[in-house]
């Protein structure tokens, strides 16, 4: 077997002159077994002829957002992809990417793609330096996109120094490793046990806009789900963070969305869900929202407000379970395992890690917080006081074990 077997690379490629060299690249991922979309920006076919991209793809080449009249092309392209890599990226396309511009078929595809992104800058001298390049490219780091910096040596101007897209060799090592992982011992598999699982995270509160300047929320501050993020990234995992509003920086390596609303949650979630092996809803979800939302600041003065609950996002999920491992949370102030217990049947979940919010030191707006993980046969494990990286480690090593159990289980049936 090939060792791309079975990958599916959306090759998207800007206008810089080394990408004459990604026509090597697309003839080699393809011959590595992958299935490569490739998709020019209009600036490419200044430098790259799509017909030799097409012969050495085996497949068509797309860069008109509007050249299909059955398909919507960029929605079409946005998804069954397990990696988008641009090769080379220009300046110009870096800024698109980090301030999110949809001005051309490749740009769009990536605003509406969840798969990760690696990229291989190129640009000429000065340019990667500049605090605007450098800013934009800080972004998107903090976003999750993977780049292999460029190199220094001589450039197409004829000057030296540092914008050579690096050589194509290490862009298809880091494609085979990111779309592999790169072949595990022992202890690779010990330091990485989360290694090939995309963990969905839902992390902070929603909130309800009563009008345009108020609005229902509660406590959360999102420390419990951004630690669940950055320990499984460290694991391993590929994680997908979708955060209400918090003050926390996405921990590296980390792809996240921000959304408000409990329904804008909503959207996220169904946008990325089927791509999840394992969800982790720690977001503290409003469960209420204001039947009438005022467009006008509302006047000063005595106001009855009705408020509706809003869907319950884990009862969804629970739906399409398909072989997804749920972990809920459960905020309580009484009854806490009763309760807890409750919800693991009521949710359909996996696994539910219940904190007692009264309690010093747990629940919102502090670093530690003391858990009890109820497994659905109603084994339960309660942790002492501890902070909430190492709460995060625990909760994902009970996945591991739970996920690896179920294993067992199927095979001696
Ligand atoms: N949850 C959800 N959608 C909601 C409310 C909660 O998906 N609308 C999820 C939370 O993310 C958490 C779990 O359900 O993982 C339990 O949330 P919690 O607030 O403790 O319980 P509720 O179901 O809201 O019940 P109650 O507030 O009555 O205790």
């Amino acid at each position: 077997m090939q060792r791309l077997s079975g990958k599916k690379i959306l090759f998207g490629i800007t206008g810089s002159i080394a990408a004459y060299k990604s026509i090597q690249l697309v003839r080699d991922l393809t011959a590595a077994g992958a299935e490569v979309q490739v998709v020019l920006t209009p600036a490419a076919h200044q430098f790259v002829p799509p017909l030799t991209l097409q012969i050495f793809s085996k497949n068509n080449v797309y860069s008109d957002l509007f050249a299909s009249r059955t398909d919507v092309l960029h929605v079409t392209l946005a998804s069954g992809f397990d990696l988008n890599l641009i090769a080379p990226v220009t300046a110009n396309f870096i800024a698109k990417m980090a301030t999110g511009m949809a001005d051309n078929l490749l740009s769009t595809i990536l605003l509406s793609s969840s798969a990760p992104v690696l990229i291989a800058p190129a640009m000429d001298l000065g340019m990667w330096d500049h605090p605007a390049v450098q800013r934009n490219v800080a972004l998107l780091k903090e976003r999750g996109c993977i780049i292999l910096d460029p190199e220094s040596g001589p450039l197409a101007s004829g000057l030296s120094g540092i914008g050579r897209m690096t050589d194509p060799q290490n862009i298809f090592d880091k494609t085979v490793s990111l779309l592999q992982g790169s072949p595990q011992t022992k202890k690779d598999k010990e330091a990485a046990p989360l290694s090939g699982e995309v963990v969905l995270v839902t992390a902070g509160p929603t909130r309800e806009a009563i009008d345009p300047v108020r609005f229902i929320s509660n406590r959360s501050s999102g420390k419990m789900g951004y630690a669940l993020a950055h320990m499984a990234h460290e694991m391993g995992a590929r994680v997908i963070l979708i955060s209400g509003p918090t003050s926390l920086p996405v921990p590296q390596g980390v792809e996240s969305v921000f959304v408000q609303s409990t329904a804008e949650m909503k959207t996220e979630i169904e946008r990325v869900v089927s791509s999840a092996s394992i969800v982790i809803m720690s977001a503290a979800v409003s469960d209420y929202t204001p039947l009438d939302r005022s467009n006008q600041k509302l006047k000063r003065g005595p106001k009855l407000l009705r408020l509706i609950p809003t869907d319950d996002l884990l009862k969804g999920i629970a739906k399409q379970k398909g072989q997804k491992f749920l972990v809920g949370f459960a905020a309580e102030t009484e009854n806490l395992h009763k309760n807890a217990w409750a919800k693991l049947k009521a949710k359909g979940l996996d696994l539910i890690v219940a904190n007692d919010v009264t309690q010093e030191g747990a629940g919102f707006d502090v670093d530690t917080n003391i858990v009890k993980m109820i497994d659905a046969t109603g084994q339960h494990t309660s942790l002492p006081k501890m902070h909430k990286l190492e709460v995060a480690r625990h909760i994902l090593n009970e996945v591991i074990r739970l996920k690896s159990r179920a294993k067992t289980v199927k095979i001696k049936m």
